[in-house]
């Protein structure tokens, strides 16, 4: 069964644009018509490609670049060996409680079919079967020294058919991406960066992504652009603060649309997420 155009990552990615895939979807359709002829859509921080996909599944005349800082593709191509992975660890386990902690010997078990495993094993998913809510790691050494929970997916994961077909995939920092094609007409830009302020634990990146790299992306950003980001960060704030000043950058970078989702942590948490666009 097609389920092309994805409306999630095929494998979990902690700030995948999943929820705000429809309005992405009609903000795309109602500003770029023709099947993006003639058009380049760069997705600068493609995380997961979610961004890329959707919008080369609606262009398919367009060039779509897919910047994977990640290594996704390399999880994606291994996605059989991750669900063998999966089958043996939930088969393990499958008797006890779910969403409780594992025993230290249950853990072991877990740990010794991780080690004896004899295929690639993506640490990101594994994470997200038996670490708590979300809690992210970059190595298996990080990921067992925490305290594991049954909460190992219950369904397969099937291949991601079609999923990066016809994209452009790159791996290179912000920096290098959009001063290349910064200057080139009719090059959409999609800004999905690591959110200043917020864990940034689960990316491939060397270093946090802090105010002066969020700074040097503003100078490189220009229209056509569509822009995330959260209340957690500091985006919109930080126009409120060029609108102010009303300056070259304001006059560059304002006069965008909104669209925004609530966004719940949990009963009493929420916070905004934006999407900001201007063509
Ligand atoms: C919020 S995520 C993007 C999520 C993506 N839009 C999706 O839907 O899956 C931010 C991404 O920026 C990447 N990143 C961090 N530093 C970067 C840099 N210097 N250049 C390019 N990408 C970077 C992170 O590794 C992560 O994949």
């Amino acid at each position: 069964m097609t389920k092309i155009p994805y409306s999630k990552a095929p494998l979990s990615f902690i700030g995948q644009k999943r929820n705000f895939i429809k309005a992405f979807r009609h903000v795309i359709n109602a500003n770029i018509i023709g099947d993006g002829e003639g058009w380049t859509v760069v997705d600068v921080f493609g995380g997961s490609g979610l961004l890329a996909h959707n919008a080369k599944h609606l262009l398919p005349k367009a060039t779509v670049v897919y910047n994977d800082f990640d290594g996704y593709v390399d999880r994606l191509n291994y996605i059989e060996d991750t669900e063998r992975l999966r089958q043996q660890i939930y088969s393990a386990i499958e008797h006890l409680p779910r969403q409780k902690a594992l025993s230290q010997n249950d853990k072991e078990v877990v740990i010794g079919i991780i080690k004896s495993f004899d295929g690639f094993i993506d640490v990101h998913s594994v994470a997200n079967w038996l670490l708590f809510s979300g809690k992210q790691v970059r190595t298996l050494d990080e990921l067992y020294s925490n305290t594991f929970y049954n909460t190992v997916r219950r369904s397969p994961y099937e291949q991601a058919t079609g999923y990066l077909d016809g994209l452009v995939v790159t791996t290179e920092s912000y920096t290098t991406l959009m001063a290349r094609y910064k200057d080139q007409p009719k090059t959409l830009f999609l800004l999905d960066p690591p959110y200043l302020y917020t864990g940034q634990g689960a990316y491939n990146q060397e270093k946090y992504f802090a105010m002066v790299d969020f700074l040097y992306l503003m100078s490189l950003t220009r229209p056509p652009y569509i822009f995330f980001s959260s209340t957690k960060s500091e985006l919109m704030d930080y126009l409120d603060y060029l609108k102010q000043l009303n300056n070259d950058d304001w006059q560059k970078l304002g006069g965008f649309e909104r669209v925004t989702i609530q966004a719940h942590v949990n009963h009493e948490r929420a916070y905004e997420d934006n999407m900001i666009y201007r063509f």
